[in-house]
């Protein structure tokens, strides 16, 4: 049980002992500083509120009915009513040592794990993948480690978007390519955007090609063996395109995430049979639509859901429904949590309120949409290439090593070619993952290489490089850290700053959890960097002079430093290095 746990059961048992209403909501919280102590128990206001009474004097009940003399050593009623809580160092240090010896760090699998299932990335297969996806990509996988760090089951669900009626204008061109018979890798796929761009040149000008394409989405559609031959060669070779971003990335995405937008197509009659049989579809202007009135506009007026189109076509939304009834139902999700801009944000809603209503969801699943702002450029646009058009995540991602090389390469080393390569990879890929995911989700941001490729700051270069400096104590000291003896003895204020952060972990990784955000555990990891920072200045380790159970002590302090480092930042998808 992590210490917000714990006082949280404390503080409920004292609240009840002191009389207040049953429920109470003893809003324990961590306090934001340490002239009010550790951790703050704030429901006394409430509570007094609903008994009408003094609240300073139900705080004083409670402190008398709570029973923390294990680990507080002072417990003080602040301003309105606010219980302070002072945490023993102690109490932390015998915590610490706990975690000392756990791979995890302390941080406990969930005592009931969930099946989450976790849609993100879901590029679009008719193009390369661009910067719009990089957020979806890294926030969830993110969001996934950390559900798994914590015990969960997680069901990744890559969502491509590999079909729709403009795979029948590319199939096309690609047949006339490979009568030409130009190499599909090499030539034809190479490049996916210029690939798409020549087959729309065509679609508009060129007389008969139109009609063919259209002619090749219906065979497709109708499972013509000829064209779903072709389909499957561009789909394989934009695939192949998605993993050479992930494999960058360092993205836990495999190919067997994939369940792409084709794999519902069998499944979609059935969607509209069951949406009409429930009498949420009905016909309009010749297509299936659900009206929805918990989406009215202003005026009144149900927002329209299409759900077919009037030629019996089906769309997007459709899909998305057969995903909710396989997610929930087949699957068994406790959760779905939904990566994407939050320009989707009406579709979501219309699905949710559609699924629940026709069963696709059941109750017991919690279906969380989790939106995510624009990447912006310098000039607060959204963020494109200086000719204004679309970036190419890989082309992005290549930059980034390219700046990070030259970055490092003005700082001293004596370590060989390779490795400094090596270094600049973490380095340029970690600082683009970490500006995003540092941000949070649902804001637009600013993307900059300047900031984000600083050493100074809550930046991946920042972070790794305090990563290096913890390990490199251990060389220096020439002791190895998994080879610690001795005991945690916290004296100083700085020691104790620490301490108390190292044990939050386990708090923090839960409120990312829940709210899949990742911004949480970036300003932690910021926060933690910076407490060593201080704690290295005031207590010295290696000196002389310095007592050898203190030298021990800080020891192993600065190995949970360096571990909780570690840890934390591969929750993000970041690498570390042990010297930069
Ligand atoms: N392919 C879509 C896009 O790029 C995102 C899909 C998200 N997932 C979903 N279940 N609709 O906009």
């Amino acid at each position: 049980m992590n210490i917000k746990q714990l006082l949280v059961e404390k503080a409920l048992a004292a609240l009840s002992a002191a009389g207040a209403p049953e429920g109470t909501n003893p809003a324990v919280t961590q306090s934001t500083r340490p002239q009010f102590g550790d951790y703050q128990i704030n429901g006394a206001m409430g509570a007094a509120k609903a008994l009408k009474t003094n609240p300073r004097e139900l705080a004083q009940k409670i402190i008398d009915n709570l029973d923390v003399a294990d680990l507080a050593e002072k417990v003080e009623i602040a301003g309105p009513g606010f219980i302070n809580i002072h945490l023993k160092p102690e109490f932390l240090a015998n915590r610490l040592m706990t975690a000392e010896q756990d791979v995890k760090l302390g941080v406990a699998s969930h005592a009931k794990p969930q099946k989450v299932v976790v849609d993100f990335s879901s590029p679009n297969l008719a193009k390369e993948m661009h910067v719009g996806h990089l957020r979806s990509t890294i926030i969830g996988d993110a969001v996934v480690r950390a559900l798994e760090f914590r015990g969960d089951t997680v069901i990744r669900q890559n969502h491509m978007g590999d079909w729709g009626t403009q795979f029948g204008m590319l199939i096309a061109h690609l047949e006339d390519l490979l009568n030409q018979g130009v190499d599909l890798e090499k030539v034809a796929l190479a490049d996916l955007e210029t690939f798409y761009r020549d087959a729309k040149k065509r679609f508009d000008d060129e007389e008969g090609f139109a009609d063919k394409a259209r002619d090749y989405v219906v065979k497709l559609q109708g499972g013509d063996a000829h064209c779903a031959k072709l389909w499957q060669l561009f789909i394989d070779t934009s695939v192949k395109h998605s993993e050479e971003v992930y494999g960058k990335l360092n993205v836990t995405l495999k190919r067997d995430d994939i369940m792409a937008e084709s794999a519902y197509n069998d499944a979609l009659a059935g969607v509209i049979t069951t949406l009409q049989a429930k009498g949420l579809a009905v016909e309009d202007q010749g297509a299936q639509v659900v009206f929805l009135d918990e989406l009215a506009n202003k005026d009144g007026e149900p927002s329209a859901f299409i759900v077919q189109k009037s030629g019996g076509g089906f769309l997007y939304a459709t899909t998305d429904l057969a995903a909710c009834d396989y997610r929930s139902n087949q699957l068994g999700a406790d959760r779905i949590l939904i990566f994407v801009d939050a320009r989707q944000s009406l579709h979501f809603s219309q699905v949710e309120l559609t699924a629940r209503k026709a069963g696709f969801l059941r109750d017991e699943t919690s279906y969380e949409f989790c939106p995510f702002g624009t990447m912006m450029g310098d000039d607060g646009k959204p963020f494109k290439t200086r000719t204004g058009g679309t970036v190419k995540l890989a082309d992005l991602l290549e930059e980034a090593i390219g700046r990070a090389t030259e970055k490092l390469a003005a700082r001293e080393s004596d370590l060989s070619a390779e490795a400094r390569a090596e270094i600049a990879r973490k380095v340029g890929i970690g600082a683009v993952k970490y500006a995003d995911l540092s941000k949070h989700r649902t804001s637009d941001y600013i993307f900059n290489w300047d900031s984000m490729l600083s050493f100074e700051g809550a930046t991946a270069p920042y972070l790794q490089y305090a990563y290096t400096r913890v390990s490199s104590i251990f060389r220096k000291a020439n002791v190895d850290s998994s080879n610690l003896v001795g005991a945690i003895v916290i004296d100083e204020a700085q020691e104790k700053a620490l301490a108390l952060k190292l044990l939050q972990l386990e708090e923090v990784l839960d409120l990312m959890i829940s709210e899949a955000t990742p911004h949480v555990l970036c300003g932690y990891l910021y926060e933690l960097a910076s407490l060593y920072m201080s704690f290295y200045e005031a207590c010295p380790i290696l000196k002389e002079d310095v007592a050898k159970e203190t030298r021990e002590s800080r020891l192993i302090l600065c190995n949970l430093v360096a571990k909780t480092l570690a840890t934390g930042l591969d929750l993000l998808g970041i690498e570390v290095m042990e010297q930069m």
